[in-house]
């Protein structure tokens, strides 16, 4: 009935989510509000894990891509897992160090990280770079020099696969702004220029070629092609490179028609591709990395609104307004990503109303979904929308100068505040 195991229906007809009554919490934090389970957010972490145990004999490591939901209480949980970690930015390294995340299981990525951020992970010894334009192993490199240590870097590749995603989040395809094309001889070039470096060791390949991806063939495509690449190298430079990271991009439910494949399903496919692909180029099975973001988090996660003022446009539409918006939640207007929810105090009752959720923001592409199905809805109703653990608190702005919500995490039926909600005077708090 619903796209989450974590929700459910209690005896008073409220919707549940990780065993507690959602009402209640709307009740007690207020609206609107973020509602992560910490329990379904570990069972994805260790089903991740024990998949790579099992099918790459635990010759591999996850990393939780830290960009899908980032706050200092997301990376003590996925440290107290054991996995690594993405990082993209400044910002998000400095909050995955504020809780001793340890360094060296840090990968930090991007297309154009800045002289300064690049010195700042250097100094406090990031795992690895992956790196994403020739110039910046002149810079990684001196930096390196400079704290007298050798830097660990790989290299993001474009395997130039089109993963049928949405245009804007598909990333592995050739007219992209990531990573170094294989076809122009752009790859092989980057790759013998680090490995000439003194203070850089070129320990691996990169590639990630989108998100919410449902089908494996994408993923198997790009191993065959990167493998490929990694004896290429071989052949030229007589180096076998250790590690292969393939990204993240593993596809969740967000409504009823989503096929989201277990994920164990698409690394057990991925890793028979790459155990007989490396048989047949007579080269070692390298360390795998994994990075997914929204398998981890997305579906353990739910906003909660307050409903307000609703508009019945006859024979049109009927808008059914919530306390928040694209403030908390950009990824229809960005993306026309779809969701579904409920009433969260009728989530017993038929959803047997059609209505498009509407944000208080002050703009018209202000939507959170059209054409939803939901419980008949009145103002002051709570309303849940599902599977927004991902890319919607990192995303959240204060469009309109709303307070960013609260996030509360849930564990073993305990909540408890993991971010505090944002109050006038915080959103004022950088004015002069
Ligand atoms: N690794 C790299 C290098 C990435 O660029 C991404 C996502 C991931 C891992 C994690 O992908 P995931 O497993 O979460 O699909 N804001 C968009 C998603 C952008 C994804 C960008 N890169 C959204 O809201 O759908």
């Amino acid at each position: 009935m619903f796209v989450s195991d974590s929700l459910a229906v209690n005896g008073q007809g409220h919707l549940t989510f990780s065993g507690v009554d959602t009402v209640s919490l709307a009740e007690k934090y207020g609206t609107p509000l973020y509602v992560m389970s910490e329990d379904g957010i570990r069972k994805n972490c260790r089903a991740f894990k024990n998949a790579v145990d099992e099918y790459y004999g635990g010759n591999g490591l996850i990393l939780y891509a830290s960009k899908a939901f980032c706050c200092k209480e997301i990376y003590r949980i996925v440290k107290s897992e054991g996995l690594g970690i993405d990082v993209v930015s400044g910002g998000e390294l400095f909050t995955a160090l504020s809780v001793s995340f340890p360094a060296e299981k840090i990968y930090f990525h991007g297309n154009n990280k800045t002289p300064d951020e690049i010195k700042y992970a250097v100094e406090n010894r990031v795992g690895c770079f992956v790196v994403d334009h020739i110039d910046e192993l002149e810079i990684i490199n001196s930096a390196a020099e400079k704290e007298n240590i050798t830097q660990n870097v790989m290299l993001r590749i474009k395997p130039g696969i089109d993963a049928h995603t949405h245009e804007f989040i598909k990333t592995g395809q050739i007219d992209s702004k990531f990573g170094f094309l294989l076809e122009s001889g752009e790859a092989m070039q980057a790759v013998k220029n680090a490995l000439e470096y003194k203070n850089l060791n070129l320990c691996g390949l990169h590639c990630h070629i989108g998100s919410q991806i449902f089908e494996e063939q994408p993923f198997e495509f790009a191993a065959k092609i990167m493998l490929g690449f990694l004896k290429q190298i071989k052949n030229e430079t007589g180096i076998e490179l250790e590690k292969l990271n393939l990204g993240g991009g593993f596809g969740i439910k967000y409504v009823e028609g989503d096929m989201a494949i277990p994920f164990e399903n698409y690394i057990q496919k991925v890793s028979e591709v790459v155990k007989a692909e490396c048989k047949t180029l007579d080269i070692a099975v390298p360390f795998i990395l994994m990075e997914p973001g929204r398998a981890i988090v997305g579906s353990e996660g739910i906003t909660l609104y307050t409903i307000g003022f609703i508009k019945d446009i006859p024979n049109v539409r009927k808008f059914v307004s919530v306390d928040g918006g694209i403030s908390d939640n950009p990824r229809y207007a960005l993306y026309q990503a779809e969701y579904s929810a409920a009433v969260a105090n009728k989530a017993g009752e038929d959803a047997c109303d059609v209505v498009t959720i509407a944000g208080k923001c002050c703009e018209s592409g202000d939507l959170i979904q059209k054409d939803c199905h939901i419980q008949k809805a009145q103002t002051g109703d709570i309303l849940a929308v599902f599977s927004t653990g991902a890319y919607n608190y990192s995303m959240s702005s204060n469009y309109n100068r709303l307070p960013k919500p609260p996030v509360v995490m849930i564990k073993n039926g305990e909540a408890r505040e993991v971010v505090k909600g944002e109050k006038y005077e915080d959103v004022l708090r950088n004015d002069l």
